[in-house]
């Protein structure tokens, strides 16, 4: 079975592309299509109600461009609206999670750190998925109050966002965590910076590829993949603001991806 249709993936803004290169790399064959919802970023700090319509907008937009399935590339729509999303329409739906579990399992100092928006620390799904898996570890959560912004106006690298980091990262450093958790797909941006402030010792996990795994079995499952080899299709990015941070971040250019901008 050999299905063409786009992959579509969807973000409160630029962050999401980092899952989106997961994607691109382990499944070339498919094309993708963006959605950048950068008008409306940050996602973290809006009530529940607010990120299930903008899921629902953007999962809208994606169907109507013909997608066979729906990545929410946030972890904040994830934790607080993919239940809304798989009830009410019929394609797949893969989201992402703060990656508690491996930490956990993994931490040898049974301290770990999680970064994350407002929005997903305290959404029903992670307390939960908190509540199973790391019972009996030291959990420092802390909000990355500010750090969307600072990734979507282009200033991942700056002096601001520098010192922003290394006052949010201290109550994670007192307590000696070994694992820090990345729970916004923005963050892995920030993994240069990160490496820079934290000890050797510590290890960041971010959800990327494991997205990237789930999505192509869930396509294989569902005998939805693109099976025509080396059919490479220019993927597409969409953004309803000003597109410059974001042919920044994936390189357009270079890469020559397509890269506009769109109302939705
Ligand atoms: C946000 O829009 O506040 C962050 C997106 C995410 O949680 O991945």
């Amino acid at each position: 079975m050999n299905d063409p249709r786009p992959i579509g993936i969807f973000d409160s803004g630029v962050g999401g592309t980092s899952i989106w290169k997961e994607i691109h790399q382990l499944l070339p064959n498919e094309k993708t299509i963006y959605l950048s919802d950068s008008k409306n970023a940050p996602y973290g700090i809006k009530t529940q109600e607010e990120i299930i319509g903008l899921s629902i907008k953007n999962t809208e937009k994606l169907l109507a461009m013909n997608c066979k399935i729906i990545v929410v590339a946030c972890n904040t729509a994830t934790t607080n609206a993919i239940k809304v999303l798989r009830s009410s329409y019929k394609v797949p739906f893969i989201g992402i999670e703060p990656a508690i579990k491996p930490a956990a399992l993994k931490s040898t100092n049974k301290a770990i750190g999680i970064l994350a928006t407002r929005g997903t620390l305290t959404s029903e799904l992670f307390t939960q998925t908190s509540e199973i898996y790391a019972r009996d570890i030291n959990v420092i959560e802390v909000e990355g109050n500010g750090l969307v912004e600072l990734i979507e106006s282009g200033k991942k690298d700056s002096e601001e966002a520098e010192t922003l980091v290394k006052q949010l990262l201290k109550p994670m450093l007192s307590a000696e965590i070994d694992y820090l958790v990345l729970g916004c797909s923005h963050y892995p941006y920030l993994i240069p910076l990160l490496k820079k402030i934290l000890p050797e010792n510590v290890k960041i996990i971010d959800s990327g590829e494991a997205v990237a795994r789930q999505t192509k079995a869930i396509l294989q499952e569902n005998g939805l993949l693109n099976t025509n080899e080396g059919n490479y299709q220019i993927p597409e990015f969409y953004s309803n603001i000003d597109p410059e941070v974001l042919s920044g971040i994936i390189s357009a250019k270079e890469n020559n991806y397509k890269v506009s901008r769109l109302d939705f």
